[in-house]
């Protein structure tokens, strides 16, 4: 599923399934130490998809630390993204003589509850979201506009360090499969205020990708 909104020049691999704990480094395991089941799971297999997608690009086998709130540490030469929900998971990764950085989200492809649409959708987001239910009300589009946001998220975050708000960028979804958003604070390491990414919704989860090309 996430391939298939990704360029070629950015690797993946997801489950759908989970795997054994033991496919952790060591220095990995502490990190879950003190965590639920559920939280141990999409850990050891969203990392073990990350050193899948590592491979594809060449980079062996190494542990993949947590950073700075929780932003994963990258092994030097490249970037990537994370993401799991139930009964997905998957991992995204470049070269940085290719990408600036990558963010990648997935969802269960259901609408989003009422109260979290209010926290995290402006009311041009919300008449935009209308419209598109008026056109085809067989995707939830509420759920694309949030996992466009936390992919947003998950590009700013390694560039910038900084935090950014659900309020600070303005999503537009297309129906044919991408979305526009246009940051409303700036950053100089960001280098721009215009992000692209696209998105699919296939058997059950929605997926949102963006992919920053090195210029
Ligand atoms: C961090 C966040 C984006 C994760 O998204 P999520 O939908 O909750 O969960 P996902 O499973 O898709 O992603 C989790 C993975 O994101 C990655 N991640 C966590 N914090 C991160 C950060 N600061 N920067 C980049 N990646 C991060 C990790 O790899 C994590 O998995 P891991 O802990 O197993 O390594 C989300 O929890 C969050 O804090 N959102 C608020 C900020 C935001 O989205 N603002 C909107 C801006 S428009």
């Amino acid at each position: 599923m996430i391939g298939e909104i990704l360029p070629p020049w950015v690797a993946s691999a997801e489950k759908f399934g989970d795997v054994p704990e033991e496919t952790l480094f060591p220095e990995e395991r502490p990190l879950i130490a003190r965590a639920i089941d559920r939280r141990r799971r999409e850990f050891v297999t969203g990392r073990h998809c990350a050193r899948l997608a590592l491979a594809r690009i060449g980079v062996a086998p190494a542990p993949i630390p947590r950073g700075e709130r929780g932003a994963p540490v990258w092994p030097g030469g490249t970037v990537g993204s994370i993401t799991h929900c139930s009964g997905y998971r998957a991992a995204a990764v470049a070269s940085t003589d290719d990408a600036r950085a990558i963010g990648i989200d997935a969802e269960p492809h259901e609408p989003l509850p009422e109260e979290v649409l209010s926290m995290i959708a402006s009311p041009e987001e919300i008449a935009g979201l209308r419209a598109l239910g008026d056109a085809d009300g067989e995707v939830c589009w509420d759920r694309i506009l949030f996992s466009a946001k936390e992919s947003i998220y998950k590009v700013w975050f390694p560039l910038t360090g900084r935090w950014l708000d659900f309020s600070e960028a303005a999503v537009v979804i297309e129906p044919s499969g991408t979305f526009r958003a246009r940051l409303l604070v700036s950053d100089p390491a960001m280098g721009t205020r215009a992000l692209s990414g696209r998105w699919l919704a296939s058997d059950g989860h929605i997926a949102t990708s963006i992919a920053l090309p090195r210029p």
